[in-house]
């Protein structure tokens, strides 16, 4: 077996202190392969930014530890270079991670400034193929964010991801901003990606359409618990995980899941559940949490 890229070995986080501390996480772990795609998927609030978001150093693990090609990945601030390139982010909201007053030419390069390894012809040289690799014409170089779609702009963000040639691109929502389309083919696009570069990913979403189309391998996050990992085939798939599914179905949102006559059918079908029905349920309940998270608290 190849040796895993990502091993995450009984991870916890906590946010708040004192009386207030609170675990949001607890004894998570998974080992991830190069070039594989993990999804990590569950109700809002379950924990799955927080996941990632350890992984990527923005959240301080207060137990366990994860381990990146091999070695302990410390704070943010104390990470090296090959662990900080390593690991890139793709956030959900394209137009919120790219400044405004950028040309996207700007945006793709400033990175390669950053490391400094390239002079401006090579950066120049550079940019288009990234530009390339994420399919998007050189003409839209010298546009703004603004006059991009959210499609190409959720492109831009993955193209500056790449622009430090990660081994694990982190996508938390990165396609639940988009319509359907766009969905489909910036899906395509990652998995294209994740072949040409041996990409790995973190696949943090919440529509089990998009979760089956990118995923090698599924974990299932409810309160902090992973409560099933493992392939996808056994996770969405296999007979004997059917129970569980029905049980993530309902715990999600169970008024929504319940109420779907095609999961009281599968249920009445002797609980096999059928693919078509599965989506459909599990379509219903991220427009749900969707429309939660839209909703002012
Ligand atoms: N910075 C923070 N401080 C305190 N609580 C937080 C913070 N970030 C997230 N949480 C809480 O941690 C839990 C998990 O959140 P999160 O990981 O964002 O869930 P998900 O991504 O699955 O929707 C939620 O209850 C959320 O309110
Ligand atoms: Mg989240």
């Amino acid at each position: 077996m190849t040796a895993p890229l990502l091993s995450i070995q009984n991870l916890g986080v906590a946010y708040g202190s004192g009386r207030d501390r609170r675990f949001v996480l607890r004894g998570a772990g998974f080992d991830l392969a190069p070039g594989q795609v993990m999804a990590i998927v569950g109700e809002s609030g379950s924990g799955k930014s927080t996941l990632v978001r350890a992984v990527a150093g923005l959240a301080t693990p207060a137990e366990g530890e994860i381990l990146f090609e091999g070695v302990a990945l410390p704070p943010l601030g104390k990470r090296s270079k090959t662990m900080l390139h390593g690991i890139q982010m793709v956030f959900q909201d394209p137009g919120a991670s790219l400044n405004p007053r950028q040309s996207i030419r700007t945006v793709l390069e400033e990175p390669l400034i950053v490391v400094g390894k390239l002079d401006s012809a090579a950066r120049r040289r550079r940019v288009e193929e990234l530009m390339d690799l994420v399919h998007l014409d050189h003409r839209l170089l010298d546009l703004r964010p603004s006059a991009l779609s959210g499609g190409q702009k959720q492109r831009v963000a993955i193209a500056r991801a790449l622009s430090m040639e990660p081994r694990l691109l982190i996508a938390d929502e990165a396609l639940s901003a988009l319509d359907f389309a766009n969905q489909d083919k910036v899906s395509a696009l990652l998995l294209e990606l994740k072949d040409r570069l041996n990409l790995a990913m973190l696949f943090v979403s919440h529509d089990m359409r998009s979760v089956r189309r990118m995923a090698d391998h599924v974990c299932v996050i409810e309160s902090g618990q992973v409560v099933e990992q493992g392939p996808v085939a056994e996770v969405l798939y296999h007979p004997k995980s059917a129970y569980t599914q029905l049980l993530l179905a309902a715990a999600l949102n169970p008024a929504a899941a319940l109420a779907d006559p095609r999961l009281s059918a599968a249920l009445e079908a002797g609980g096999q559940i059928s693919d078509e029905a599965l989506a459909g349920v599990m379509d219903i309940i991220g427009a749900n949490a969707r429309m939660q998270e839209q909703s002012p608290s």
